[in-house]
């Protein structure tokens, strides 16, 4: 039976106690790890966030019997003397290990049903398991550790950016679609039947309006809303450190983040470098095959369709041709690899779209490849020479249209690089990726997409191409990255409504259209818009990144999955009837 806490006050955390509190009487509150009973004594492990204490029983037989019935999860009070425990049983795992509590009073405030795995985190445990059970799972040391360095990164931000002079304002989140390229989440209005509230999938236009509305520097850490299919970067609901700068230039934004990102840096105890590298869209595009490059390895795409063009190699000379060129890379310390290894190579080539994969290496009498004869002696030493392969390397080449071709090369050194293990741990390499262009072409709808969003401005120097080649426009924006994951991105905005309106237009709407979604900007537009820009970090992202997680949802209390589901609370879920008839829905069977 349960008993009440009454007066028992905390003296200490289960993390709190050392050698220098001996001799003083303490009260423990927290959850029983662990019970071992060693028949006239026992040992109870009592554990809250901030660590574990071992406590010991003995000699009162009453308080031996209940210590004996409390079992794993049963939450207490302990009240106890501290004791510097013998030089043989002191613990250098835990903090706590050089003493423990000679209990006097237990009181047993809860008990718990056998929970579904153990709390002390050296089980292996089904996901599915443990976000069904998260409140057990939270109590787990890994994301215990996870979930307070989320909180520390959290206050970092908030210290830094309010130590920049921004003002952190909230925004709406029952709002009207802003488009940041995801479906958006509709919430139907009682008051307005068939009328519909969008999540924000930013707050992309309120904090632009925040600029018009003369708050000169706005940050907020945001919720955002995108139905779009899930991976392990991505969630339906996530969180942005967004912010907005006015009279900002690009150099004015890169400061500002990378301080932002050098105190989040910092909660780990890593100093990084500063400035950040930069990378133009097209060189990330060409020499990485992605926008977001991890530069933690080199493997770096080179082209060498030139010694191809007059080769007697038919297929890469044909390629180069017909307009195509030969791309490849070096794969450091590869050439001895085994015919199993190559043929694994080539497999991974076919997996990342690649029609065929040839490699090349150095052979004891000259160039050593599968059509090496095709090749021939001359273009190939002239191939590994060019692409600075040494003995000891292997050379891989795909042919196809160049940015195709970089694509699938870009994927293959991913793969290959965790595969062979080139990646070295605890390496971080930040970048700014810039020049991106304005638009991509979209041929299903034959109509431009805006590559950010579609207020981000072009460059000043490309205003007048808007109309005459939208395709070769520059955007003032830019994404950064670490280590092949997209943190943030964002851009100066268009700040007059003349060019907001052609850049609409040439997404497809129409001038109704445009006023229909975006009037209330447009109008806001006219009225004293100062120049501005900013950027949105994925806060999930920077605290899974520097927790040394490989998913999200490591970091984040209360994920979905994959399947877009809340395991715990069982959301999405049907409604009553009722409810659905108050806001004038039916649903189709
Ligand atoms: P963007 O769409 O690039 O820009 O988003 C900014 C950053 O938010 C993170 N992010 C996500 N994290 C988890 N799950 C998702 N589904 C998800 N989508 C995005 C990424 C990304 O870099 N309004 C603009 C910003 C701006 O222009 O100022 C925007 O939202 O880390």
């Amino acid at each position: 039976m349960a008993e009440q806490l009454g007066s028992l006050t905390r003296t200490h955390t289960c993390g709190a106690l050392r050698v220098a509190d001996v001799d003083r009487q303490a009260v423990l509150l927290g959850w029983v790890q662990k019970v071992r009973d060693l028949g006239s004594i026992v040992f109870l492990d009592i554990r809250d966030r901030h660590g574990v204490t071992q406590v010991i029983v003995q000699d009162d037989a009453a308080l031996v019997e209940k210590a004996k019935r409390l079992r794993s999860e049963f939450v207490v009070g302990v009240e106890g003397l501290v004791e510097r425990r013998a030089a043989d049983t002191v613990n250098t795992k835990l903090p706590t290990g050089e003493i423990e509590v000679r209990a006097s009073a237990i009181r047993l405030l809860n008990e718990a049903k056998t929970p579904p795995f153990l709390i002390d985190g050296e089980q292996s445990v089904s996901e599915e398991t443990r976000l069904k059970y998260r409140y057990l799972d939270l109590r787990r040391p890994n994301l215990q550790k996870n979930i307070i360095l989320r909180h520390r990164i959290t206050m970092a931000m908030r210290k830094y950016f309010d130590q920049q002079g921004f003002l952190d304002v909230e925004t709406p989140i029952l709002t009207k679609s802003t488009p940041e390229g995801a479906r958006d989440f509709l919430v139907p209005s009682r008051v307005h039947p068939g009328e519909f509230y969008a999540l924000p999938q930013s707050p992309q236009l309120f904090k632009q309006i925040l600029m018009i509305a003369g708050m000169d520097r706005y940050v907020q850490i945001a919720r955002c809303f995108r139905d779009e299919a899930l991976r392990a970067d991505r969630q339906l609901e996530f969180t942005q450190i967004d912010l907005e700068v006015s009279f900002a230039t690009p150099e004015i934004i890169y400061e500002i983040v990378e301080g932002a990102l050098v105190a989040a840096f910092a909660e780990v105890g890593v100093t990084i470098a500063r400035p950040f590298r930069r990378m133009a869209y097209a060189d990330a595009m060409a020499f990485y095959g992605s926008d977001k490059p991890d530069l933690r390895f080199d493997l770096k795409i080179q082209d060498v369709g030139a010694q191809f063009a007059t080769s007697p190699f038919g297929i890469f000379r044909e390629a180069v041709e017909h307009g195509g060129t030969v791309r490849g890379f070096v794969i450091p310390g590869a050439g001895g690899a085994s015919r199993r290894e190559l043929d694994e190579i080539v497999e991974m080539a076919k997996q990342a779209g690649a029609a065929g994969l040839v490699w090349v290496r150095r052979g004891a009498d000259g160039v050593a490849a599968p059509s090496a004869k095709a090749i021939g002696a001359e273009t190939g030493a002239a191939v590994l020479d060019a692409m600075g392969a040494g003995p000891q390397d292997l050379v891989v080449l795909a042919c196809g249209a160049a940015e195709a071709t970089s694509k699938m090369l870009g994927q293959l050194r991913l793969t290959v690089a965790k595969k062979r293990d080139l990646i070295p741990a605890d390496r971080w390499e930040l970048l700014w990726v810039t020049d991106f262009p304005l638009f991509e072409w979209n041929a299903d709808e034959q109509r431009w997409d805006s590559l950010h969003h579609p207020f981000t401005s072009p460059r000043e120097e490309d205003l007048a191409r808007l109309a005459t080649d939208p395709g070769n426009v520059k955007a003032r924006a830019y994404d950064v990255v670490l280590n092949g994951w997209e943190l943030g991105g964002g851009s100066i905005r268009i700040h007059d409504r003349e060019t907001q309106a052609t850049v609409f237009r040439l997404l497809g709407l129409s001038d109704e259209q445009a006023k229909l979604r975006f009037g209330f900007f447009l109008e806001a537009l006219e009225y004293g818009t100062p120049p501005h820009g900013g950027l949105a970090l994925g806060l999930d992202r920077i605290v899974a990144m520097l927790a040394g997680e490989s998913s999200i949802r490591e970091v984040i209390p209360f994920p979905k999955t994959t399947q877009a589901v809340d395991l715990m609370s069982d959301a999405p879920s049907t409604v009553d009837a009722a409810q659905l008839r108050e806001l004038r829905i039916r649903t189709e069977a």
